[in-house]
């Protein structure tokens, strides 16, 4: 079976340090490789997506391939046919499969039925290329590399289980504020519990959380396929708006990182996002350089 990218765990920690690794050499240009040489990737996207889509098919051009953009709308993955087929036909024509869904499971079974490695591009569950290219960015920004003080405040979600995910491989403290029913899913807290070089706290204060970090990261209240529950998620997670007061508690060189798109005014203020100590917009190109870095490691 090839390798592919589900979840952050689907690698070791070692394998985590090769990606940040081959990224960083991407990103200084000392190196181009074109794995994808002759290989086209099918992209397929069930939410709308911007940096994802974008970065996805600027990477996978500079890495020599062509990428295919598909909609659910074409394919009508698990409807038309199961998903095992679909991986197995999708395996005949590319060289990878990208895959932007809801299920996970859906992900998983695509992986787990193509003779080609599938990456995950978001699922309601996890995130994989958005926190390891955040990872990568936190690196650039405050090195050397150390167990890190990461506050999330908000929802927890897709992006909080990739901390957690990440958190269970390399040492991390992260510090995760959100409103009592908000909280991750648990299978992920005991799974970054189980790293003893990691810490995880569950806190409803943010003033706890931010206290001393490094990182302050935050997330839409309401992801995608959520959105009906906007109003509902807003009045559990106000009082887990980033913005400057709350700022004035992290570490005085603390950077703040948000995946993007953000609902300014709601999670996180503008003076915050448009602040000295906002790195959202490295954060986002770095989404192209740890795309490369997965998709050539994937091919190896
Ligand atoms: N951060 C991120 O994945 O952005 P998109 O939803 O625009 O792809
Ligand atoms: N939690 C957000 C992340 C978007 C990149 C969502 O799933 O909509």
């Amino acid at each position: 079976m090839p390798r592919s990218l589900t979840q952050i765990t689907d690698l070791t920690a070692a394998e985590v340090r090769e990606i940040l690794d081959l990224c960083g050499k991407m990103k200084r240009k000392e190196i181009a490789p074109k794995p994808l040489a002759g290989k086209a990737v099918a992209c397929i996207f069930t939410k709308a997506s911007l940096r994802t889509r974008v970065s996805f098919e600027v990477g996978i051009q500079q890495l020599g391939g062509n990428a295919l953009y598909i909609t659910d709308n074409e394919i009508k993955l698990g409807e038309r046919e199961s998903i095992a087929d679909a991986a197995r036909v999708l395996s005949r024509y590319v060289g990878m499969i990208m895959i932007r869904t809801y299920k996970q499971s859906d992900v998983e079974g695509l992986a787990k039925h193509a003779s080609v490695p599938v990456v995950n591009g978001l699922t309601d569950a996890v995130h994989p290329c958005q926190i390891l290219g955040d990872y990568f960015t936190i690196l650039e920004h405050k090195p050397p590399e150390r167990k890190y003080k990461v506050a999330y405040l908000g929802d927890g979600n897709n992006i909080t289980h990739s901390w957690l995910n990440l958190a269970s491989l390399i040492p991390l403290d992260l510090r995760i504020a959100t409103a009592p029913d908000c909280r991750p899913d648990s299978l992920y807290v005991e799974k970054a519990r189980r790293n003893p070089q990691s810490s995880v706290l569950l806190t409803d204060d943010p003033k706890e959380a931010v206290a001393g970090a490094d990182v302050v990261y935050t997330d839409v209240w309401a992801s995608m396929g959520q959105k009906h529950l906007a109003e509902e998620k807003a009045n559990k997670l106000r009082s887990f708006q980033v913005n400057s007061s709350l700022l004035k508690g992290a570490d005085p060189g603390a950077i703040v990182l948000h995946c993007l798109p953000a609902e300014r005014g709601k999670e996180i203020t503008d003076e915050v996002m448009d602040g000295p100590q906002s790195v959202v917009f490295d954060e986002a190109e770095n989404r192209l350089h740890i795309q490369k870095a997965i998709m050539a490691f994937l091919l190896k």
